[in-house]
């Protein structure tokens, strides 16, 4: 009976891939949503707020809801457990080179301090809290 098993793998198979490209197509469909919740900000996200819009915003979106050139930051993918506060650090001094999207490289924001880098990822954590993107293992 080697056949059928052959066969069943092939169908699994297929199954995996339409899966993964639906789930890709899908991602990518909710980039530039907008329609969030907007909390009440405590004042270091606020201030965190005034420096992502100078900084991060034209890629990121007003929000973080993404723009054609970058992908939002209020996305399950950037929940505490996968991107961590450090990710934040890392990306501002160092930049991205692309890995999850299709929008290329993420240039270093050298103009900021510890300072104003901490209180942006407070900014996002609370958009993205009240918007059901709290911490998640990672697992990979
Ligand atoms: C010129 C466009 C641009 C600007 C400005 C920008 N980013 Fe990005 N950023 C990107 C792109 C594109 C990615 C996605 C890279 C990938 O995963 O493919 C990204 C990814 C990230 C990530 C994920 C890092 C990781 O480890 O995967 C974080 C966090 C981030 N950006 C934070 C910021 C913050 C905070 C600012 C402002 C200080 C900012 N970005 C400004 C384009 C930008």
């Amino acid at each position: 009976m080697k056949l059928p098993n052959r066969l069943l793998q092939v169908v699994v198979g297929g199954i995996v891939v339409i899966g993964t490209g639906i789930y890709v197509t899908n991602d990518l469909a909710s980039a530039a949503s907008e329609n969030i919740k907007i909390p009440k900000l405590s004042p270091v996200a606020g201030w965190g707020k005034v420096a992502y819009d100078k900084s991060c915003a034209s890629c990121h979106g007003k929000n973080g809801t993404g723009t054609k050139t970058g992908p939002p930051l209020i996305h399950n993918i950037y929940n505490p457990g996968h991107h961590d506060d450090g990710s934040f650090f890392r990306a501002a001094k160092n930049g991205v080179p692309q890995h999850h999207w299709p929008f290329g490289d993420m240039p270093p924001r050298p103009e900021l301090t510890n300072g104003q880098i901490s209180a942006i990822v407070k900014y996002i954590r609370e958009l993205q809290q009240a918007n059901g993107i709290v911490y998640k293992k990672h697992v990979m």
